[in-house]
């Protein structure tokens, strides 16, 4: 019988149905596995290459991105570099401008230098992307929604402007979660997720994955998993399924939590623009209600008054946390362009619109009015 998300959510890492079998499963800390002869295995050799623990969180996270396979990494950073490496020299990727600064270093920085061709494009100029994409792109790569600025872009359509010219599509999925968006079901070929944020969601373990639904990229992402090695810990793989089992739950809240406080922000006196998909006058606020099932948890703000009244803003605030990453059942509260994005040069940064006084909000499961209380006592501040 098939089971829907949160039923498949709850059971996540849970290793056998057999009676007398834990119900949570242990934690399988060996790195090696005895071999019935040598050169001969049962399913696991060394935990490099596979491990039960690996191999139960991977199996729930593909089940939930309806993908076929899963390879989960130590780092989004790593599962990334690992998609980036199926890159040839002299191909070309598309990407979206607007970007996890993390993901512009690794491109600008990492892959580039390889030989690989890199193209920036505004994707939510369909025409831009398609004369963008020439034969020899061979991936486009979409974050969405988009850190820090919450743009939405339409997989389906970007999918097929890539499937036309026989490149591969890729969604970094991290803000929505497969909770709220599917993008292997809008004919994208790989979702990415940094882990580290919702899916383990206590800000206590830092991991990331790809899902695939085509066999050829999952063996190919499986060798560079065992061969370059970037996997995470068995106790790493617990703490993820872990958090997975209550990610329909937390997803909810966080959704409820940002919606309200997008909402009461910009009723604020000296808030200049507020970036949430759930508001009705968000840009692409039809595609996202389209595309995904919730608006997630995160949003950014401008304030009149530039970087130095978000600053104060920021050295104001008693129960938001000032500090990098998002996605934790606490609320976190950063300034892109000296933080998250820090890595991305400032013409770029500017260029796409993540202004220095951009705030940027992780609205975690706290009660709404405790947190809306938090800003104001900040906002008031003279
Ligand atoms: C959208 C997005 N993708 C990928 C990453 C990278 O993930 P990690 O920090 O787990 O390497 C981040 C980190 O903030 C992110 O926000």
């Amino acid at each position: 019988m098939a089971h829907r998300f949160a039923t498949i959510a709850a059971h996540a890492g849970r290793l056998s149905s057999q009676a007398g079998e834990p119900v949570t499963p242990p934690i399988s800390l060996s790195t090696t596995f005895l071999q019935t002869g040598p050169g001969e295995q049962r399913e696991h050799a060394y935990s490099r290459v596979s491990n039960p623990s690996r191999d139960a969180l991977e199996r729930s996270l593909s089940t939930l991105e309806g993908g076929s396979s899963a390879s989960v990494f130590s780092s989004g950073c790593a599962a990334m570099h690992a998609v980036l490496q199926l890159l040839s020299p002299g191909e070309q990727l598309v990407a979206c401008g607007d970007i996890y600064g993390g993901t512009y270093r690794l491109v600008e920085q990492l892959v580039r230098p390889m030989g690989v061709d890199v193209a920036w494009v505004d994707m939510w100029d369909l025409a831009a992307v398609q004369a963008a994409i020439e034969d020899r792109s061979k991936m486009v790569w979409i974050e969405t929604p988009t850190n820090p600025l919450l743009r939405v872009f339409d997989i389906e359509a970007i999918a097929d402007l890539a499937r036309a010219r026989g490149a591969w599509t890729v969604v970094d999925s991290t803000f929505a979660t497969p909770m709220l968006q599917r993008p292997l079901q809008m004919g994208a070929d790989l979702v990415v997720h940094s882990m580290s944020k919702y899916l383990n969601g206590h800000s206590d373990v830092v991991a990331g994955v790809v899902i695939s639904q085509r066999a050829e990229l999952a063996d190919r992402l499986r060798f560079i998993q065992r061969a370059g090695g970037a996997v995470p810990s068995p106790f790493d793989c617990y703490l993820v399924a872990r958090g997975v089992k209550t990610l329909p739950i937390r997803m909810t809240r966080h959704c409820e939590n940002a919606q309200a406080l997008a909402e009461w922000l910009r009723t604020q006196n000296g808030v200049a623009a507020v970036h949430y998909p759930g508001l009705e006058d968000h840009p692409q606020h039809g595609l996202a209600a389209r595309q995904m099932s919730g608006f997630g948890g995160m949003l950014s703000f401008e304030l009149e008054g530039g970087a130095q009244r978000s600053k104060t803003l920021l050295e104001r605030v008693r129960l938001f946390s000032l500090a990098e990453s998002l996605g934790g059942v606490e609320s976190l509260i950063g300034q892109p362009a000296l933080m998250s994005h820090a890595s991305m040069p400032e013409h770029v940064r500017e260029a796409q619109g993540i202004r220095g006084g951009l705030i940027r909000l992780s609205v975690g499961l706290e009660d709404i009015e405790d947190l809306r209380e938090d800003l104001e006592q900040a906002l008031l501040a003279p």
